[in-house]
């Protein structure tokens, strides 16, 4: 019973995803409710060492080549340096990457870096504070700039910022948004806003489409194929130039999770902060490997479980059925976890 995490359509998950805590110090309205989540008890969160210990497993067994860290909030955990650190100190050559908000970073880019982190991706939906205020219910724009700005210079490029689009809050900031990523060398993804928000208020009919953001990016940018190797990457990736300022040039990404999915060539094995292994962002089951972890189990042991959850990941999401709304879909049902709880 060896080998890789591989499922029934033939996929074979080789990028692990971990996230490191279901809290966060921002409220933003297509991922949490404004109040009233309830947290993990701290005992449930996979220890720095618990969380080495599943790298191990995943990279000698599993056949994973690639950590993401994400949250929740990743850089609530006090710890982060030591979770990265403990990995790194195994995995000389793995590449470590983190999913942020940004906060706090200003003061622990270098830190992490020093640890062993290899690159980052921050969130940034918006430059204008009010915009920001409102989006995330928290006036922290300051905070994720000077985060993004220390991360630059320490070094953990290249750096990606993720931007997700929403009808009548920061869509006319499409242009903005990529001038001032381009400028600074910054790879700016726009993300198609999917139904994983705590209060189910993604609307088919609301969200803004891939076409869209192509179609609005391209009134100040010519875009083309990015000639890179897609992969299995979330990202569409395009070539960007000014048109006024043919000096302003770069990577632009567009995630159209929804409308053009890439599940069929998805490399994704997820572990929640409390140990459990989701096949899929979207999926309705979860194998418990923290139970495993510390009732003794080897190895060998924890591997086949993890083998077992992946199997069994589904085809497709099915976001993109007709009808699909939130959680009386026809197609589509929506998983008891919000985004960032996932
Ligand atoms: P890179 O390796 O830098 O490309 O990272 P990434 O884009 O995979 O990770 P990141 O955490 O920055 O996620 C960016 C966006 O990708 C998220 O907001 C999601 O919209 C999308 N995404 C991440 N994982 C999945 C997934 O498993 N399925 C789908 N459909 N979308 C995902
Ligand atoms: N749809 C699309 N992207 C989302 N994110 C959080 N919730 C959603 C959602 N409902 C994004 C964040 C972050 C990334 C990891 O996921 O903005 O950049
Ligand atoms: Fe926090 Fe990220 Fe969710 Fe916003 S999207 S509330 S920053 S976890």
């Amino acid at each position: 019973d060896h080998g890789g995490l591989t499922d029934q359509y033939g996929r074979v998950a080789t990028d692990l995803r971990v996230s490191l805590t279901d809290k966060c110090n921002l409220r933003c309205t297509y991922c949490m409710p404004a109040d009233g989540m309830d947290w993990l008890p701290g005992r449930q969160l996979l220890t720095a060492e618990e969380i080495a210990r599943l790298v191990d497993i995943a990279v000698d067994d599993l056949g994973v080549v690639e950590l993401r860290l994400t949250g929740g909030e990743p850089l609530i955990r006090k710890d982060l340096e030591d979770v990265i650190a403990g990995v790194r100190h195994r995995h000389p050559d793995l590449p470590i990457s983190l999913t942020t908000n940004g906060v706090g970073l200003d003061r622990r880019a270098r830190s992490l870096r020093d640890a062993g982190l290899s690159r980052i991706n921050v969130s940034l939906d918006t430059l204008c504070p009010e915009t920001f205020a409102a989006l995330s219910r928290r006036n922290l724009l300051e905070r994720t700039l000077a985060g993004i700005a220390a991360a630059d210079d320490a070094g953990l490029a290249p750096i990606k910022i993720n931007a997700v689009l929403m009808r009548g809050v920061n869509e006319h900031e499409a242009s903005e948004l990529t001038g001032w990523c381009l400028a600074r060398g910054y790879e700016l993804r726009f993300i198609e806003q999917m139904p994983l928000d705590a209060d189910h208020g993604w609307r088919r009919d609301t969200m803004i489409t891939a076409a869209q953001i192509r179609a609005l990016v391209e009134q100040d940018f010519a875009l083309t194929a990015h000639p890179a190797e897609r992969d299995g990457a979330p990202a569409e990736r395009y070539h960007a130039v000014s048109r006024t300022d043919p000096a302003l040039r770069g990577t632009l990404g567009i995630i159209a999770s929804v409308t053009e999915p890439f599940c069929g060539d998805c490399k994704r094995t997820r572990v929640t902060a409390d140990g459990k292994v989701r096949s899929c962002l979207f999926s309705h089951e979860e194998i418990d490997l923290l139970h495993l972890l510390r009732g003794g189990a080897d190895d060998a042991q924890i591997a086949q479980r993890w083998r077992q959850a992946m199997w069994l990941k589904p085809l497709a999401h099915g976001t993109d059925s007709p009808g699909a709304e939130g959680l009386d879909a026809s197609g589509y049902v929506q998983p008891d976890r919000s985004m960032s709880a996932i």
